[in-house]
Protein backbone atom coordinates (compact mmCIF):
# COMPACT_ATOMS: atom_id res chain seq x y z
CA UNK A 1 0.00 0.00 0.00
CA UNK A 2 1.98 3.09 -1.17
CA UNK A 3 1.24 6.78 -0.55
CA UNK A 4 2.83 8.63 -3.47
CA UNK A 5 2.72 12.53 -3.07
CA UNK A 6 -0.78 12.61 -2.58
CA UNK A 7 -0.85 15.02 0.55
CA UNK A 8 2.18 17.07 -0.30
CA UNK A 9 1.53 20.29 0.40
CA UNK A 10 -2.50 19.07 0.82
CA UNK A 11 -4.15 20.89 3.85
CA UNK A 12 -5.27 18.87 6.44
CA UNK A 13 -7.26 19.28 9.67
CA UNK A 14 -6.11 16.27 12.20
CA UNK A 15 -8.68 16.43 15.39
CA UNK A 16 -7.35 15.25 18.22
CA UNK A 17 -3.58 15.85 17.18
CA UNK A 18 -2.68 16.28 20.66
CA UNK A 19 -3.81 12.30 21.69
CA UNK A 20 -2.03 9.04 20.82
CA UNK A 21 -2.68 8.49 17.54
CA UNK A 22 -3.58 12.02 16.16
CA UNK A 23 0.71 12.75 17.15
CA UNK A 24 1.58 9.81 15.28
CA UNK A 25 -0.97 10.86 12.35
CA UNK A 26 0.57 14.20 12.43
CA UNK A 27 4.12 12.88 12.47
CA UNK A 28 3.40 10.77 9.01
CA UNK A 29 2.02 13.73 7.66
CA UNK A 30 4.68 15.80 8.11
CA UNK A 31 7.00 13.46 6.77
CA UNK A 32 4.23 13.37 3.81
CA UNK A 33 4.64 17.40 3.37
CA UNK A 34 1.21 18.08 4.28
CA UNK A 35 0.24 21.46 5.78
CA UNK A 36 -1.13 20.38 9.00
CA UNK A 37 -3.33 22.02 11.30
CA UNK A 38 -4.46 20.63 14.65
CA UNK A 39 -7.81 20.88 17.13
CA UNK A 40 -7.98 19.35 20.17
CA UNK A 41 -7.67 19.87 23.99
CA UNK A 42 -4.01 20.66 25.78
CA UNK A 43 -2.57 17.18 26.07
CA UNK A 44 -3.74 15.70 29.43
CA UNK A 45 0.41 15.96 31.20
CA UNK A 46 3.63 17.25 29.80
CA UNK A 47 4.85 13.85 29.11
CA UNK A 48 2.51 13.00 26.04
CA UNK A 49 3.46 11.88 22.82
CA UNK A 50 2.98 15.39 21.13
CA UNK A 51 5.63 16.90 23.09
CA UNK A 52 8.17 14.09 22.94
CA UNK A 53 8.25 14.49 19.07
CA UNK A 54 7.85 18.08 19.20
CA UNK A 55 4.34 18.67 17.61
CA UNK A 56 4.16 21.84 17.64
CA UNK A 57 7.10 22.02 14.91
CA UNK A 58 5.50 19.73 12.69
CA UNK A 59 1.92 21.32 12.69
CA UNK A 60 -0.42 24.80 13.87
CA UNK A 61 -1.66 23.73 16.80
CA UNK A 62 -4.84 25.40 17.72
CA UNK A 63 -6.43 24.59 21.11
CA UNK A 64 -10.15 24.10 21.19
CA UNK A 65 -13.03 22.12 22.11
CA UNK A 66 -15.04 19.62 19.44
CA UNK A 67 -17.69 21.04 21.30
CA UNK A 68 -17.16 24.72 20.44
CA UNK A 69 -19.09 24.52 17.42
CA UNK A 70 -19.13 28.13 16.34
CA UNK A 71 -14.93 28.43 17.37
CA UNK A 72 -15.06 25.03 15.19
CA UNK A 73 -16.85 26.53 12.31
CA UNK A 74 -14.89 29.37 12.03
CA UNK A 75 -11.40 26.80 12.35
CA UNK A 76 -12.70 24.88 9.52
CA UNK A 77 -13.99 27.40 6.86
CA UNK A 78 -10.37 29.66 7.80
CA UNK A 79 -8.62 26.50 6.96
CA UNK A 80 -10.40 25.46 4.39
CA UNK A 81 -9.29 21.88 4.78
CA UNK A 82 -8.63 19.23 1.72
CA UNK A 83 -8.33 16.53 4.19
CA UNK A 84 -10.22 16.21 7.87
CA UNK A 85 -9.16 13.57 9.88
CA UNK A 86 -11.45 13.04 12.74
CA UNK A 87 -9.99 11.69 16.13
CA UNK A 88 -11.18 13.53 18.88
CA UNK A 89 -12.92 11.70 21.24
CA UNK A 90 -13.23 10.80 24.95
CA UNK A 91 -11.66 7.38 23.94
CA UNK A 92 -11.21 5.69 27.40
CA UNK A 93 -14.18 3.26 28.28
CA UNK A 94 -13.69 3.44 32.07
CA UNK A 95 -13.74 6.99 31.72
CA UNK A 96 -16.94 6.69 29.69
CA UNK A 97 -19.00 5.52 33.24
CA UNK A 98 -17.86 8.57 35.28
CA UNK A 99 -18.80 11.29 32.29
CA UNK A 100 -21.57 8.88 30.37
CA UNK A 101 -22.68 12.44 28.92
CA UNK A 102 -19.75 14.20 27.92
CA UNK A 103 -18.82 11.29 26.05
CA UNK A 104 -22.05 11.15 24.29
CA UNK A 105 -21.49 14.66 23.95
CA UNK A 106 -17.45 15.09 22.83
CA UNK A 107 -17.90 11.87 20.42
CA UNK A 108 -21.44 12.14 18.86
CA UNK A 109 -22.41 15.58 18.87
CA UNK A 110 -18.44 16.32 18.47
CA UNK A 111 -18.54 14.81 14.82
CA UNK A 112 -22.02 16.29 13.90
CA UNK A 113 -20.42 19.41 15.28
CA UNK A 114 -17.22 18.67 12.26
CA UNK A 115 -19.70 17.86 9.64
CA UNK A 116 -22.33 20.63 10.14
CA UNK A 117 -19.18 23.13 9.71
CA UNK A 118 -17.91 21.42 6.51
CA UNK A 119 -21.83 22.37 4.84
CA UNK A 120 -19.81 25.73 5.08
CA UNK A 121 -17.32 24.89 2.71
CA UNK A 122 -17.86 25.69 -0.78
CA UNK A 123 -14.21 23.58 -2.07
CA UNK A 124 -13.85 19.44 -1.99
CA UNK A 125 -13.32 18.11 1.29
CA UNK A 126 -12.60 14.41 2.40
CA UNK A 127 -13.33 13.79 5.65
CA UNK A 128 -11.87 10.41 7.55
CA UNK A 129 -13.96 9.42 11.15
CA UNK A 130 -11.93 7.32 13.29
CA UNK A 131 -14.79 5.03 15.56
CA UNK A 132 -14.48 1.86 17.23
CA UNK A 133 -14.40 -2.17 17.20
CA UNK A 134 -16.70 -1.64 19.54
CA UNK A 135 -19.14 -0.20 17.59
CA UNK A 136 -21.20 -3.14 17.24
CA UNK A 137 -24.06 -5.26 19.79
CA UNK A 138 -20.91 -7.61 21.37
CA UNK A 139 -22.62 -10.99 21.62
CA UNK A 140 -19.25 -12.63 22.86
CA UNK A 141 -19.66 -14.84 19.35
CA UNK A 142 -16.30 -16.07 18.16
CA UNK A 143 -17.25 -14.90 14.83
CA UNK A 144 -15.72 -12.12 13.83
CA UNK A 145 -17.91 -9.03 13.43
CA UNK A 146 -18.40 -7.82 9.81
CA UNK A 147 -19.04 -3.97 8.66
CA UNK A 148 -22.99 -4.84 8.14
CA UNK A 149 -23.52 -6.46 11.82
CA UNK A 150 -26.16 -4.61 14.00
CA UNK A 151 -24.48 -1.46 16.16
CA UNK A 152 -24.55 -1.35 19.80
CA UNK A 153 -22.66 -0.58 22.30
CA UNK A 154 -22.72 -1.63 25.97
CA UNK A 155 -20.38 0.96 27.77
CA UNK A 156 -21.14 4.71 27.40
CA UNK A 157 -17.75 4.88 25.31
CA UNK A 158 -18.88 2.29 22.78
CA UNK A 159 -22.72 3.44 22.41
CA UNK A 160 -21.89 7.08 22.04
CA UNK A 161 -19.48 5.77 19.13
CA UNK A 162 -21.94 3.79 17.92
CA UNK A 163 -23.87 6.68 17.56
CA UNK A 164 -21.39 8.79 15.67
CA UNK A 165 -21.85 5.92 13.07
CA UNK A 166 -25.73 7.17 13.02
CA UNK A 167 -24.31 10.37 13.19
CA UNK A 168 -22.13 10.08 9.91
CA UNK A 169 -24.86 7.82 7.66
CA UNK A 170 -27.49 10.62 8.67
CA UNK A 171 -25.04 13.15 7.43
CA UNK A 172 -24.22 11.28 4.34
CA UNK A 173 -27.64 10.30 3.63
CA UNK A 174 -28.92 14.54 4.40
CA UNK A 175 -26.35 16.29 3.40
CA UNK A 176 -23.89 14.51 1.33
CA UNK A 177 -25.28 12.23 -0.61
CA UNK A 178 -22.84 10.14 -2.91
CA UNK A 179 -25.29 10.92 -6.31
CA UNK A 180 -24.75 14.32 -5.75
CA UNK A 181 -21.77 14.32 -4.84
CA UNK A 182 -20.39 16.52 -8.16
CA UNK A 183 -22.55 19.21 -6.18
CA UNK A 184 -21.35 19.10 -2.90
CA UNK A 185 -17.70 17.21 -3.40
CA UNK A 186 -18.19 16.12 0.54
CA UNK A 187 -17.20 12.49 1.10
CA UNK A 188 -16.94 10.73 3.96
CA UNK A 189 -15.73 7.34 5.47
CA UNK A 190 -15.76 5.47 9.13
CA UNK A 191 -13.06 3.38 10.07
CA UNK A 192 -13.70 1.22 12.73
CA UNK A 193 -10.20 -0.17 14.21
CA UNK A 194 -9.45 -3.00 16.81
CA UNK A 195 -7.19 -2.09 19.83
CA UNK A 196 -4.29 -0.04 18.92
CA UNK A 197 -1.38 -0.20 20.65
CA UNK A 198 2.26 1.45 20.35
CA UNK A 199 4.53 3.91 21.46
CA UNK A 200 3.46 7.10 23.30
CA UNK A 201 -0.27 6.08 24.91
CA UNK A 202 -0.19 7.18 28.08
CA UNK A 203 -3.74 6.66 29.12
CA UNK A 204 -5.42 5.90 32.23
CA UNK A 205 -6.06 1.82 31.94
CA UNK A 206 -4.96 0.85 29.22
CA UNK A 207 -3.14 -1.92 28.70
CA UNK A 208 0.29 -0.99 27.79
CA UNK A 209 0.38 2.22 29.25
CA UNK A 210 -0.50 0.27 32.45
CA UNK A 211 2.61 -2.33 31.70
CA UNK A 212 5.18 0.41 31.15
CA UNK A 213 3.93 2.64 34.45
CA UNK A 214 4.42 -0.99 36.11
CA UNK A 215 7.42 -1.99 34.50
CA UNK A 216 9.27 1.88 35.02
CA UNK A 217 8.52 1.57 38.72
CA UNK A 218 9.68 -2.16 38.93
CA UNK A 219 6.24 -2.91 40.26
CA UNK A 220 4.12 -6.27 39.65
CA UNK A 221 1.78 -5.44 36.15
CA UNK A 222 -1.86 -6.54 37.84
CA UNK A 223 -3.88 -8.39 34.84
CA UNK A 224 -8.06 -7.11 34.94
CA UNK A 225 -8.94 -9.60 32.06
CA UNK A 226 -5.99 -12.08 31.24
CA UNK A 227 -7.80 -14.60 29.20
CA UNK A 228 -9.80 -11.46 27.35
CA UNK A 229 -8.78 -12.15 22.87
CA UNK A 230 -8.60 -8.37 21.53
CA UNK A 231 -7.26 -7.48 18.06
CA UNK A 232 -3.86 -5.90 18.97
CA UNK A 233 -2.54 -3.70 15.80
CA UNK A 234 0.47 -1.28 15.61
CA UNK A 235 -0.82 2.43 15.44
CA UNK A 236 1.09 2.61 12.11
CA UNK A 237 -1.57 0.10 10.49
CA UNK A 238 -5.28 1.74 10.99
CA UNK A 239 -3.17 5.31 10.51
CA UNK A 240 -1.56 4.25 7.02
CA UNK A 241 -5.51 3.09 6.17
CA UNK A 242 -6.96 6.04 7.27
CA UNK A 243 -4.47 8.04 4.68
CA UNK A 244 -5.09 5.55 2.20
CA UNK A 245 -8.79 5.51 2.71
CA UNK A 246 -8.96 9.66 2.08
CA UNK A 247 -7.08 9.10 -1.55
CA UNK A 248 -9.62 6.59 -2.42
CA UNK A 249 -12.80 8.23 -1.42
CA UNK A 250 -11.30 10.91 -2.72
CA UNK A 251 -11.12 9.58 -6.58
CA UNK A 252 -14.18 7.07 -6.12
CA UNK A 253 -16.47 8.38 -3.45
CA UNK A 254 -19.20 6.17 -3.99
CA UNK A 255 -17.46 2.58 -3.82
CA UNK A 256 -15.67 4.30 -0.58
CA UNK A 257 -17.95 6.03 1.16
CA UNK A 258 -18.91 4.14 3.75
CA UNK A 259 -17.78 2.10 7.30
CA UNK A 260 -14.47 -0.36 6.80
CA UNK A 261 -13.09 -2.61 9.71
CA UNK A 262 -9.37 -3.13 10.25
CA UNK A 263 -7.68 -5.11 12.69
CA UNK A 264 -5.23 -7.89 12.47
CA UNK A 265 -5.61 -11.50 10.40
CA UNK A 266 -8.62 -13.02 12.04
CA UNK A 267 -5.95 -15.61 13.88
CA UNK A 268 -4.02 -13.13 14.36
CA UNK A 269 -5.36 -12.52 18.28
CA UNK A 270 -4.42 -12.69 21.49
CA UNK A 271 -4.89 -12.93 25.10
CA UNK A 272 -3.87 -9.58 27.50
CA UNK A 273 -1.65 -12.16 29.19
CA UNK A 274 0.23 -13.33 25.80
CA UNK A 275 0.41 -9.59 25.41
CA UNK A 276 1.63 -9.09 28.65
CA UNK A 277 4.16 -12.03 28.33
CA UNK A 278 5.53 -10.82 25.32
CA UNK A 279 6.37 -7.56 26.56
CA UNK A 280 8.01 -8.66 29.32
CA UNK A 281 10.34 -10.68 27.34
CA UNK A 282 10.87 -7.68 25.16
CA UNK A 283 11.54 -5.08 28.00
CA UNK A 284 14.10 -7.45 29.20
CA UNK A 285 12.74 -8.30 32.96
CA UNK A 286 9.00 -8.16 34.96
CA UNK A 287 6.32 -9.90 36.57
CA UNK A 288 2.90 -9.91 36.66
CA UNK A 289 0.15 -11.14 38.52
CA UNK A 290 -3.87 -12.30 37.55
CA UNK A 291 -5.96 -10.86 40.41
CA UNK A 292 -6.85 -7.80 38.99
CA UNK A 293 -10.64 -6.84 39.71
CA UNK A 294 -12.73 -5.98 36.84
CA UNK A 295 -13.60 -2.08 37.06
CA UNK A 296 -16.30 -1.97 35.10
CA UNK A 297 -17.90 -4.61 32.45
CA UNK A 298 -15.31 -5.65 30.02
CA UNK A 299 -15.99 -7.48 26.65
CA UNK A 300 -14.49 -11.30 26.65
CA UNK A 301 -13.89 -11.71 22.81
CA UNK A 302 -14.28 -9.68 20.30
CA UNK A 303 -12.73 -10.48 16.49
CA UNK A 304 -13.06 -8.06 13.48
CA UNK A 305 -13.72 -9.60 9.69
CA UNK A 306 -11.41 -7.20 8.14
CA UNK A 307 -12.13 -9.09 3.98
CA UNK A 308 -13.68 -5.81 2.88
CA UNK A 309 -10.69 -3.51 3.24
CA UNK A 310 -8.57 -6.59 2.24
CA UNK A 311 -11.10 -7.02 -1.21
CA UNK A 312 -11.87 -3.16 -1.79
CA UNK A 313 -7.99 -1.76 -0.95
CA UNK A 314 -5.71 -5.13 -1.35
CA UNK A 315 -4.66 -4.34 2.56
CA UNK A 316 -3.38 -6.48 4.93
CA UNK A 317 -1.41 -6.04 8.09
CA UNK A 318 2.42 -5.15 7.96
CA UNK A 319 2.84 -7.00 11.51
CA UNK A 320 2.09 -9.61 13.36
CA UNK A 321 0.93 -8.75 17.36
CA UNK A 322 4.06 -9.84 18.19
CA UNK A 323 5.97 -7.69 16.33
CA UNK A 324 3.78 -4.64 17.08
CA UNK A 325 4.02 -5.53 20.74
CA UNK A 326 7.95 -5.73 20.21
CA UNK A 327 8.03 -2.37 18.10
CA UNK A 328 5.88 -0.86 21.32
CA UNK A 329 7.67 -1.26 23.55
CA UNK A 330 10.94 -0.78 21.71
CA UNK A 331 9.43 3.00 21.47
CA UNK A 332 9.38 3.37 25.52
CA UNK A 333 12.70 2.07 25.79
CA UNK A 334 14.48 4.88 23.29
CA UNK A 335 15.65 8.18 24.79
CA UNK A 336 15.17 10.14 21.38
CA UNK A 337 11.39 9.36 20.53
CA UNK A 338 11.57 12.38 17.83
CA UNK A 339 13.48 10.67 15.69
CA UNK A 340 12.85 7.15 16.81
CA UNK A 341 9.25 7.68 16.18
CA UNK A 342 10.67 8.83 12.24
CA UNK A 343 12.41 6.18 12.21
CA UNK A 344 9.46 3.35 13.27
CA UNK A 345 7.88 5.93 10.11
CA UNK A 346 9.94 5.55 7.81
CA UNK A 347 10.36 1.62 8.49
CA UNK A 348 6.58 1.30 7.87
CA UNK A 349 6.70 2.74 4.38
CA UNK A 350 9.57 0.56 3.64
CA UNK A 351 8.19 -2.43 4.33
CA UNK A 352 4.78 -1.23 2.17
CA UNK A 353 7.28 0.22 -0.72
N1 LIG B 1 -6.28 3.82 21.08
C1 LIG B 1 -7.08 2.84 20.67
O1 LIG B 1 -6.86 1.66 20.98
C2 LIG B 1 -8.25 3.14 19.78
C3 LIG B 1 -8.92 2.05 19.16
C4 LIG B 1 -9.99 2.33 18.32
C5 LIG B 1 -10.38 3.64 18.11
N2 LIG B 1 -9.73 4.68 18.72
C6 LIG B 1 -10.19 6.04 18.42
O2 LIG B 1 -9.11 6.78 17.87
C7 LIG B 1 -9.22 8.15 18.24
C8 LIG B 1 -7.95 8.62 18.92
O3 LIG B 1 -7.74 7.82 20.08
P1 LIG B 1 -6.46 7.98 21.00
O4 LIG B 1 -6.15 6.64 21.52
O5 LIG B 1 -5.42 8.75 20.31
O6 LIG B 1 -7.07 8.87 22.20
P2 LIG B 1 -6.38 9.95 23.14
O7 LIG B 1 -7.22 10.00 24.37
O8 LIG B 1 -4.93 9.70 23.27
O9 LIG B 1 -6.57 11.32 22.34
C9 LIG B 1 -7.81 11.95 22.26
C10 LIG B 1 -7.64 13.30 21.58
O10 LIG B 1 -8.94 13.90 21.51
C11 LIG B 1 -8.87 15.18 22.08
N3 LIG B 1 -10.12 15.52 22.73
C12 LIG B 1 -10.76 14.87 23.74
N4 LIG B 1 -11.86 15.54 24.09
C13 LIG B 1 -11.93 16.64 23.29
C14 LIG B 1 -12.82 17.73 23.18
N5 LIG B 1 -13.88 17.84 23.98
N6 LIG B 1 -12.56 18.67 22.26
C15 LIG B 1 -11.48 18.60 21.45
N7 LIG B 1 -10.60 17.59 21.51
C16 LIG B 1 -10.82 16.63 22.42
C17 LIG B 1 -7.73 15.13 23.10
O11 LIG B 1 -7.26 16.44 23.38
C18 LIG B 1 -6.75 14.28 22.33
O12 LIG B 1 -6.04 15.09 21.43
C19 LIG B 1 -10.46 8.26 19.11
O13 LIG B 1 -11.54 8.64 18.30
C20 LIG B 1 -10.66 6.84 19.62
O14 LIG B 1 -11.98 6.59 19.98
C21 LIG B 1 -8.67 4.45 19.56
Amino acid sequence: MIIHNEYKGKKVLVTGHTGFKGAWLVAILDTLGADILGYALEPETKNCIYNEIDGNSKCKSIIGDIRDKEKLKQVITDFQPDYIFHLAAQALVIRSYSIPSETFEVNAVGTANILEAITLLNQKCTVVVITTDKVYENKEWERPYKEEDRLGGYDPYSASKACTELVISSFRNSFFNVNDFPKHQKAIVSVRAGNVIGGGDYSENRIIPDIIRALTRKEEIVLRSPKSIRPWQHVLEPLFVYLKLGILIDKDPKKYSRAFNIGPKVDDVLTVEKLVQRAIKTWGKGEYVTTGEKKVHEAGILKLDISLIKDLLGWKPVYSPEEAIDKTIQWYKESNKNDFTKQQIEDYLDAVS
